[in-house]
């Protein structure tokens, strides 16, 4: 990690010089690596000053894995003629919804691929079914680029939040992980739709995806801190078998750490998920998420079948502490490391 890299994004101040000067452009590994800790540490202290030692829950349901969209690095793409395809039904979801607010869950994440059946009409119709019989409950749409119209009717029938990526803030690079035909300035046009829409909107990245560099990297933190989003998902990007990017290797798991840690310190109150693919690439990611500011946890509450089919890339975790039945081994997990999962719809607030 570069100094240079610090000072570009404007965040030299929240690192302290190693050496004192801090006129130095690298740093020995030792230098990086207390660098890295005191980055940690200030974001776990900015985190806890707005939320305590609060960690929320999202229940997390992947309503259909069925996609017309054509991303190089992921595993539902169009193109994977291989991945078995299921579609939840309403019921299948309401039910899901139905054990997750017996679990404590008071947020629903309906994530899915570009599933053309899930029509606005049966999108709305399914949320205004959840907003009356959960009243007590958010609902976080993350189901792609849609038109201005189509965000603000799902507004209207209720969905409180969206998440869609942005993946890489920089357009060649963007260009790089998807087809001609997705463009970036349609995912940043869909992400200023959102936020007219007055969703809590949710923008985010892979660490290490193919042909990232650290010029990327410091773009990301830009946009964010000009974009600023009320929700940002970060993880290291994994290879899947069965896409163009199968060969390239996994993004790292301490780079991860430290763009969620300065995520933290640019925008304070965010709600930063210590993510499944962190989870997936070290079996103590979640953990180390939080203690390098990430507030956030979304167990999956799909059913096993569906879980084990929604695989956007190789080994993605499903079970064990992953799964929501399993929110007791979870909730004592990250309560060995000084944190509390609260029953609470977690929403944005900033201040
Ligand atoms: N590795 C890591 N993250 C991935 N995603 C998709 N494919 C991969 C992969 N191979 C992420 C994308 C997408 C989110 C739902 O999952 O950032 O927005």
């Amino acid at each position: 990690m570069e100094v240079s890299f610090l000072k570009k994004a404007g965040l030299s101040e929240c690192v302290p010089a190693p050496s004192g000067e801090g006129k130095k452009n690298s740093l020995s590994p030792d230098e990086a690596g207390y660098v890295r800790d005191v980055l940690f540490e200030r974001a776990r202290c900015r985190a806890q000053e707005h939320f305590g030692n609060r960690i929320y829950v999202r229940g997390l349901i992947e309503i259909s894995n069925i996609c017309r969209q054509n991303c190089r690095y992921c595993g539902i793409r169009a193109g994977n003629a291989l991945a078995e395809r299921y579609r939840l039904s309403p019921e299948q979801i309401l039910e899901c919804c139905e054990h997750g607010h017996g679990l404590g869950f008071r947020t629903f994440v309906l994530q899915g691929g570009e599933d053309a059946w899930f029509t606005d009409e049966r999108l709305a119709d399914l949320l205004r079914r959840i907003k009356s019989a959960w009243p007590d409950c958010a609902v976080t749409l993350s189901v792609g680029e849609r038109s201005l119209a189509s965000y603000s009717l799902l507004r209207k029938a209720g969905a409180d939040r969206f998440l869609l990526r942005h993946e890489t803030a920089d357009p060649v690079h963007y260009a790089k992980l998807h087809p001609a035909a997705q463009s970036w300035q349609n995912r940043m046009n869909c992400l200023r739709s959102l936020k007219a829409c007055g969703y809590q909107t949710g923008a985010g990245f892979m660490v290490g995806s193919p042909w990232q560099t650290t010029d990327c990297l410091v773009e990301d933190l830009l946009f964010l801190r000009n974009f600023q989003p009320e929700m940002v998902g970060i993880g290291p990007f994994i290879p899947h078998a069965q896409t163009p990017f199968a060969g390239f290797p996994s993004g790292s798991v301490e780079r991860t750490l430290v763009m969620v840690a300065m995520t933290r310190l640019l925008l304070p109150f965010s709600m930063l998920p210590a993510t499944t693919a962190l989870g997936t690439a070290a079996g103590d990611g979640r953990e180390r998420g939080i203690l390098a500011g990430a507030n956030v946890l979304m167990p999956n509450l799909s059913p096993r079948e569906a879980r084990a089919r929604y695989r956007l890339y190789n080994n993605k975790l499903s079970e064990g502490a992953e799964c929501a039945d399993n929110i007791r081994e979870l909730r004592k997990r990250i309560q060995a490391i000084g944190y509390e999962i609260v029953v609470d719809r977690g929403d944005f607030k900033s201040c």
